[in-house]
């Protein structure tokens, strides 16, 4: 069975022509003019992308005293109706001891219900031998190379500075990338208790704790710590002028380090948590929370001049049921927004639309650049024959206003509600299969397929190379004095 995609406008990262893509299986076969196949999927006045690759997603995740409520069945459906065709999803091992490899095991058992192509950080949530060991087993058993560090959340996922220091030296000694949540954790909390203390117990509150600096020093800080590990490192979730201008000034120095800013920090901000309606306010609380517009203009900046690299969701999503757990104290209101289905669509209609991006780099920073920092480009991130035919038709002149009444996502409200988007998939491929066809819905419940990646990426070898290469040496002496007594 193949199909052929028609009429259409490719673009990639680097470049656009028009042509017809033909797919066979679950592959990309052939490119070019006049092609034909059994079914015709017509692209005229359309754009062909790669799919969007979400590489930061926390499905049915335990967290906060609950579990997020879009599972790997919802979220999956979710990101192919607004045109993802790849997650990323954080493997959390409980940070009373749990091993890496029965974290996976639990991952493993809710992922079997994904709709389309899934993989896995790990998260190092407490250092100990059985991590360390664990750690080998994670990246050349399971091809998981990625390694999430959480500043932040003192007294749970939070780990120290010293193990974060031995974790990244044993994530560069196996070829992987470390990744940080970035926000001084002890200021947080202590921040947290001054302001309940003070009577500042609302959604606002939330905000209030978690200032720029906070993320700012922590940014920092990991960038050091990387460096002197000689580990790349990815920042999740960098949603201010502080963490961005320190990325901006380790990439200026040569340090291996990207930026990931999320749909929400560009397109919302911090009046959110002003509004009068506490579920209002309570169902954006995420951390970093929402900036404000000079940040925002910060994080737009660093996406057209490379030096963020790629736009996320950080997919966490609680229904306002949840959200009423903090109702009295902000800190117990579960932290996290939705966006998987938005993302594509905010980004085009915020980005592209107003010129602030090129399709071209809409392409690069919501699918390629994280393929290729993953290490699974060409398979996932291309049109090019041999990838998998995960294929974004994106119709550009199609527009909706954002409703939770009309989203795949589980739960029952939307933080982009109102927002009108202009460009929305017509056609949405996984692995072949048409999951979105016309606004209709095709999912394949228990298709996706988890993606394997291989250690030491292209930035993994060069950093090596010059680290080694720079490493401290002694001086050779010809005469050396006899040691003074
Ligand atoms: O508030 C957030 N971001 N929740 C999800 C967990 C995390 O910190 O990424
Ligand atoms: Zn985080
Ligand atoms: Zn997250
Ligand atoms: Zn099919």
């Amino acid at each position: 069975m193949s199909t052929v995609i028609k009429n259409g406008t490719i673009v990639t990262a680097d470049l656009s022509w028009k042509a017809d893509v033909l797919i066979e299986g679950e592959k990309i076969v052939e490119i070019g003019d006049n092609l034909s196949g059994d079914e015709e999927l017509d692209a005229t006045g359309c754009y062909v992308m790669p799919g969007g690759i979400d590489p930061h997603t926390h499905l049915e995740m335990p967290f906060m005293g609950t579990y997020s409520s879009d599972d790997f069945e919802s979220g999956t459906r979710a990101a192919l109706a607004g045109g993802t065709t790849m997650v990323v999803d954080f493997a959390l091992p409980s940070p009373d001891g749990q091993g890496l490899l029965d974290a996976l095991q639990m991952w493993d058992n809710k992922s079997g219900k994904a709709h389309c192509d899934f993989s896995y950080h790990m998260a190092i949530t407490w250092w100990g031998e059985q991590v360390f060991n664990e750690m080998k087993t994670v990246v050349e058993d399971r091809g998981i190379t990625t390694f999430k560090h959480f500043m932040a959340y003192k007294g749970a996922l939070m780990v120290q500075d010293d193990e974060m220091y031995a974790s990244f030296q044993r994530v560069a000694e196996l070829g992987g990338i470390a990744l940080v949540h970035a926000e001084n954790g002890d200021v947080v909390a202590d921040l947290s208790q001054r302001l309940l203390a003070e009577g500042n117990t609302g959604p606002e509150g939330h905000a209030y704790s978690r200032p720029t600096q906070v993320e700012g020093e922590a940014t920092n800080r990991a960038i050091m710590i990387a460096d002197m590990a000689g580990v790349p490192l990815y920042v999740v979730h960098t949603s201010c002028e502080e963490s961005h201008e320190a990325i901006r000034r380790a990439r200026q120095q040569g340090k291996r380090v990207w930026g990931e800013p999320l749909i929400q920090h560009l397109t919302l901000d911090e009046s959110e948590y002003f509004n009068k309606d506490w579920d209002h306010a309570a169902r954006r609380v995420m951390s970093p929370p929402f900036r404000n517009k000079q940040h925002q203009d910060s994080l737009w900046n660093g996406l057209q001049a490379g030096s963020l690299s790629v736009v996320a969701t950080d997919h966490c999503a609680f229904t306002t049921e949840q959200k009423r757990y903090g109702v009295g104290d902000f800190t117990k209101i579960p932290n996290g927004t939705g966006g998987l289905e938005d993302r594509l669509p905010m980004l085009w209609t915020y980005g592209v639309g107003t010129g602030r991006l090129t399709p071209e780099e809409f392409v690069a920073v919501t699918s390629t650049n994280i393929a290729k920092i993953l290490n699974c480009y060409p398979k996932k991130g291309a049109i090019r024959v041999g990838s998998d035919a995960d294929i974004l038709v994106w119709d550009p002149a199609k527009e909706k206003t954002i409703t939770a009444a009309k989203q795949e996502s589980a739960i029952d409200y939307n933080v982009f509600e109102g927002k009108h988007v202009k460009g929305l998939p017509r056609f949405t491929l996984t692995r072949g299969h048409v999951a979105v066809y016309d606004g209709e819905m095709r999912g394949a419940e228990g298709r996706g397929k988890f993606v394997k990646r291989e250690a030491n990426n292209p930035t993994n070898k060069a950093l090596s190379t010059w680290k080694e290469l720079t490493a401290p040496r002694p001086v050779q002496r010809s005469g050396i004095p006899a040691s003074g007594v």
